[in-house]
């Protein structure tokens, strides 16, 4: 089981290495994966650490871009590509990119996606996900594609509380795992410790991306606790 904490644009310095101490107790013999800022990134810790977006450039002429190369050579193994919250400013071709220099750098991707209300509404949930996927992962080798995370993180249940019905996400996950057999797929939206419950009831998730959950640690230590039988 894969937990990913996504922090988002949360926690000064000293919040964070506060925070950090909650998060280094933390018992869960799944794998956790923290992707604070990428200030926060370069404190030193032994939890595995992803960063939340990366260049698609390898190096250079690139103001403000911070490289797979950069953030491996600090220790970083993740990186989540193509948020929701990203995704306006980000092509299909550059998130390509960014996969690919991810796995260049023996990083591993966790690529989002996720359909829009208004694309629920209109039935065309699997036609959105299945683009979102063949734009990318089309174009990776059989072994580059085994290598890369898929969060599948409906757009509307992002921080809003609301979410899929079970049989919902299980649809997408099955379709999911029917393009990509071989690769590990997490759920994200609103997952929390009281719909853990409900959640894990879905058949092949193999983790969560929680974006909330994660600012509080006493919360998150009670929602890996429920899933611990399946770790
Ligand atoms: P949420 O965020 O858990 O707060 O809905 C998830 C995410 O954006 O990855």
């Amino acid at each position: 089981m894969i937990v990913a904490l996504n922090n988002k644009s949360n926690f000064t310095r000293e919040e964070y290495k506060e925070y950090l101490k909650e998060i280094e107790k933390i018992y869960f013999r799944g794998k956790l994966i923290l992707c604070p800022t990428y200030l926060n990134l370069t404190v030193e810790t032994d939890v595995l650490l992803g960063a939340q977006d990366v260049s698609p450039f390898e190096d250079g002429a690139h103001t403000g871009e911070i490289s797979a190369k950069q953030l491996s050579s600090i220790g970083v193994k993740y990186s989540i590509v193509g948020h929701s919250e990203r995704r306006l400013n980000e092509t299909e071709e550059e998130l390509f990119n960014e996969i690919k220099r991810l796995l260049e750098n023996n990083m591993t991707p966790i690529l989002c996606i996720g359909e829009r209300k208004v694309d629920r509404e209109k039935g065309s949930t699997k036609a959105v996900i299945g683009n979102q996927l063949s734009s990318v992962v089309n174009y990776l080798t059989e072994n580059e594609r085994s290598n890369v995370i898929i969060a599948y993180e409906p757009v509307w249940a992002i921080g809003t509380g609301e979410i899929p019905t079970n049989d919902e996400i299980q649809e997408v996950i099955s379709f999911i795992k029917s393009k990509l057999p071989n690769n590990k797929v997490l759920y994200g939206g609103s997952a929390n410790e009281e719909n853990i419950d409900e959640l894990k009831k879905i058949e092949g998730i193999d983790g969560y991306l929680v974006g909330g959950l994660s600012l509080k640690p006493d919360k998150l230590q009670i929602f890996l606790d429920k899933l611990r039988q399946e770790e």
